[in-house]
């Protein structure tokens, strides 16, 4: 049985190395499950995609369907029209996807029309914000899909409420995690690290890319200034999304203590992160990654699709106020955050329990 892998953009590649990994042992240990691996092309710069091949040990896709950028109709469109050409040239018996990006959804629209039964992987999770285009991928697809593989038990509840019966639901864990936990004795420091000053604890990681923050140049100089103050003169390291870098072109002098960075590789971000004071951020993975490295984590949003992060781990949402981060850091400097806990499964075993799961499933009866 073939079964089609997705990966189209960052914070794909670290989900499915893991599971691709579990599928290589198994055929090598006799069993029968094959993979395709798609590349759609959303994310294609090195930076932001073939580093994470190497560094992660993914082969090279067998396709690349080379959507590229767009509005988010059209790249969804481009990736659909591909995808569907490629599954009606060449059949697959399932299409797994991962997480919340445009490929994501546009792949399980463009199998399930074909009666190509869909698998999602982090399933189930919801911030509640239709502001995020990432939610109304998590909505689409998880209408469609066939099987479920979830990280927590509000994503089993969530799944539940919207009708899911339990026998399509699978809690397993965090692929995400699984990388991050096979890779911790692999991280590496980045080329600036001795240059930069840098030393564990005596620094703060920064990434922002939503729109709400980085899209409006005024909003984006403010919220930076305000990074400044609170981290009291500290190096702040930001690797540049570059829908970010667009933005901070235009903007002129940022606060000395920023230091702008290319987007950094796994291995080298991740150090980056275990070794900081706090991070900073307006991403939804990398909370995921603190909490399992008991990193201090602000959030820079009004919602998180990813509660267990605040209610165990060590991230809190700070909101889009600039206002707000001061009080928060002074916590921090103070000594005072949270400690945090794992959640349940984040064990670094989920990739395993996925292809079980995917072997009873696709078993020829
Ligand atoms: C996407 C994901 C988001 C994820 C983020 C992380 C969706 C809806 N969003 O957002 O969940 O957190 O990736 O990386 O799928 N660009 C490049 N080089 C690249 C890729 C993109 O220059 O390799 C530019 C594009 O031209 C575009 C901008 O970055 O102008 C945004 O890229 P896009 O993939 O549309 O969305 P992201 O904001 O990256």
């Amino acid at each position: 049985m073939l079964i089609d892998i997705i990966a189209g953009a960052r914070p794909n590649f670290m989900k499915i190395a893991p599971i691709i990994h579990a599928l290589e042992a198994r055929k090598a240990a006799g069993g029968e499950l094959r993979y395709r691996l798609v590349h759609t092309g959303q994310h294609y710069d090195a930076r932001m995609s073939g580093d994470f091949f190497t560094q992660l040990g993914i082969p090279d896709p067998h396709v690349n369907l080379e959507a590229g950028s767009g509005t988010q109709a059209e790249q969804t469109a481009g990736i659909m029209v591909r995808y569907e050409k490629l599954l009606t040239d060449a059949p697959s018996g399932l299409c797994l996807v991962v997480g919340d990006v445009t490929s994501t959804m546009a792949c399980a629209i463009a199998a399930q029309k074909l009666q190509v039964p869909v698998a999602h992987v982090e399933a189930g999770i919801r911030s509640g914000d239709w502001t995020m285009p990432e939610e109304i991928n998590r909505m689409v697809t998880d209408a469609i899909s066939n099987w479920f593989f979830t990280t927590s038990n509000i994503a089993n509840d969530n799944l539940r409420r919207a009708g899911i019966a339990d026998e399509r639901i699978f809690f397993v864990g965090n692929t995400m995690i699984d990388t991050l936990l096979a890779n911790l004795p692999r991280l590496q420091a980045p080329g600036f690290w001795g240059q930069a000053g840098l030393a564990p604890g005596g620094y703060f990681v920064v990434t922002l890319h939503r729109p709400a923050n980085v899209d409006k140049g005024g909003a984006f100089i403010r919220l930076l200034g305000a990074i400044a103050e609170g981290t009291r003169g500290l190096p702040v390291i930001f690797p540049v999304h570059p829908r970010t870098a667009k933005t901070l072109q235009a903007l002129g002098d940022i606060p000395a203590s920023i230091r702008l960075v290319e987007p950094q590789p796994y291995l080298e971000f991740n150090y980056l992160v275990r070794h900081a004071k706090a991070v900073i951020t307006d991403s939804g993975g990398i909370t995921e990654e603190t909490t399992v490295l008991g990193v201090p984590c602000l959030t820079l949003r009004d919602t998180t699709e990813r509660p267990e992060t605040v209610s165990i781990g060590t991230n809190e949402l700070i909101g889009t106020d600039p206002a707000h981060l001061k009080p928060a850091l002074d916590r921090l400097f103070a000594g005072a955050w949270k400690k945090g806990g794992i959640p349940e499964l984040w064990d670094g075993q989920t990739a395993g329990r996925i292809v079980q799961h995917l072997e009873r499933l696709l078993r020829p009866a």
